[in-house]
């Protein structure tokens, strides 16, 4: 593989930093949320997490070990602005800029997410997402951000929107609503948001590049023959992604996707222009995958089929699909028109047995994963993809939202003491840079 080719680590904000009411930090969404009994797993809060506000130093270090090229991490926007608008809290802007002067000394290019769905509590409190003055603030949250980290190569306005929709409409994710409709609204605000976001960053003249991130489960039919089941998988790819794709890759709205809010008696907020600004050009898409989805209109137990038609398990009986993101890229490039470079921005496996042997954690399913990635970006380099980068999800075990503590994506745990992975992918790195 060439040798700009990015290998790096992803994180955020939320789920590693901790310091959660220190520097002058304002509570997010996130916060108050997982301190609800009953919502988080072990009842685990992300109020210390890996303690990156103090430890930045050794996150550091460890991708020094590893020899990545470039780090992905997210700004909380609580840290930055307290109340989420307004005065800035310049000790907060102050450890982003630290970091990020670090990782560029040691020519460790900084890909920064503006909002991994943080949202300060106090806008939450003004109405959130459901709120279209969020996005107003949104984009002055990010005007201030460009500001501070000038030398930034790569800025991504959201990551997954999905799970904002998740947050308004599903109960499960923060801030906890239960209304398709606030879902659906929540989510065009989010789009809106990333357009005045990109508007910002092109006026300013920033010398960095601008891109969101859209995670990418493809829904497969476990019939293939059975129309409703090709139906089912149609719709699911549409409400999963094809409605954040279509609006910045296409400026429209499926008319499927609209129609299936009319269902609902459902009308989303779109004014004049909005959909102009939605799907400005951008710099680079952020792909997240991490597996397929099987899915039947039959309720079939979609393992039995998976194990019927060879599909690939882990240790603990997960399924995985080596060509995920092999698929996933062909999709947005074929039915969505994304026509511009594209970062694997996230993939790994979250387990929560990992073997200790000899002092080290035996995680040999995460290598198994990693080692089908690796060939599936190979294929799409050979077929002429324009794929850039590969970050691995994560560079330490974290708190992953509402599964807390208990389940692993490090390649170093919370601790920061490495498993067997970590030294596979640092030689995979070197050997790739030969
Ligand atoms: C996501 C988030 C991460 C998760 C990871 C593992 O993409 O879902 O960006 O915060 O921790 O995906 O679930």
């Amino acid at each position: 593989m060439d040798k700009n080719f990015i290998w790096g680590v992803a994180t955020a904000a939320t789920q590693i930093e901790g310091g959660a009411q220190e520097g002058g930090r304002g509570l997010s969404i996130w916060d108050a949320f997982s301190r609800i009994p009953g919502n988080i797993a072990g009842g685990d809060t992300p109020e210390i997490a890996c303690d990156s506000f103090h430890k930045w130093q050794d996150d550091l270090r460890l991708m020094k070990e590893l020899g990545v090229n470039s780090y992905r991490y997210s700004v909380s926007w609580s840290r930055v602005l307290p109340e989420g608008k307004g005065k800035v809290n310049r000790e907060g802007l102050d450890y982003y800029k630290r970091l990020t002067e670090a990782l560029l000394e040691n020519d460790i290019a900084p890909n920064v997410t503006l909002y991994h769905w943080d949202l300060p509590y106090e806008l939450h409190r003004l109405g959130g997402w459901l709120n279209r003055d969020v996005t107003d603030w949104f984009a002055d949250y990010a005007s201030i951000v460009f500001e501070a980290l000038p030398d930034v190569p790569f800025f991504a306005t959201h990551n997954e929107p999905i799970a904002t929709y998740v947050g308004y409409a599903k109960k499960i994710f923060a801030p906890g609503f239960g209304r398709e409709d606030y879902g659906r609204i929540a989510n065009h605000n989010i789009l809106l948001s990333h357009g005045k976001a990109v508007e910002r960053f092109r006026a300013a003249g920033c010398k960095g590049q601008i891109g969101i991130v859209v995670d990418v489960w493809n829904r497969v039919p476990a019939d293939p023959d059975l129309p409703a089941d090709v139906e089912l998988a149609k719709r699911e790819n549409l409400l999963a992604h094809g409605n954040y794709l279509i609006p910045v890759f296409k400026g429209e709205y499926d008319p499927l996707y609209l129609a299936y809010l009319d269902e609902q008696g459902i009308t989303l907020p779109v004014k004049e222009g909005d959909m102009k600004l939605i799907s400005q050009p951008l710099d680079f898409y952020g792909l997240n995958c991490y597996n397929r989805v099987m899915v039947s209109s039959q309720n079939a137990d979609i393992i039995k089929v998976l194990k019927k038609n060879g599909g690939n398990f882990l240790q603990d009986g997960q399924t995985y699909y080596p060509d995920a993101i092999y698929d996933a890229v062909k999709i947005v490039k074929s039915d969505y028109g994304v026509n511009i470079p594209i970062y694997i921005t996230e993939n790994g496996v979250g387990l929560e047995q990992e073997p200790l042997k000899d002092g080290v954690i035996q995680d040999d399913d995460r290598i198994t994963l990693l080692k089908s990635s690796f060939a599936a970006l190979e294929k799409l380099r050979a077929e002429g993809y324009d794929v850039r980068g590969y970050y691995l999800w994560s560079l330490l075990d974290n708190w992953e939202w509402t599964r807390g503590y208990g389940c692993h994506y490090g390649l170093y745990t919370i601790d920061r003491r490495p498993k067997k992975s970590a030294a596979f992918y640092r030689d995979y790195i070197a050997e790739q840079r030969k």
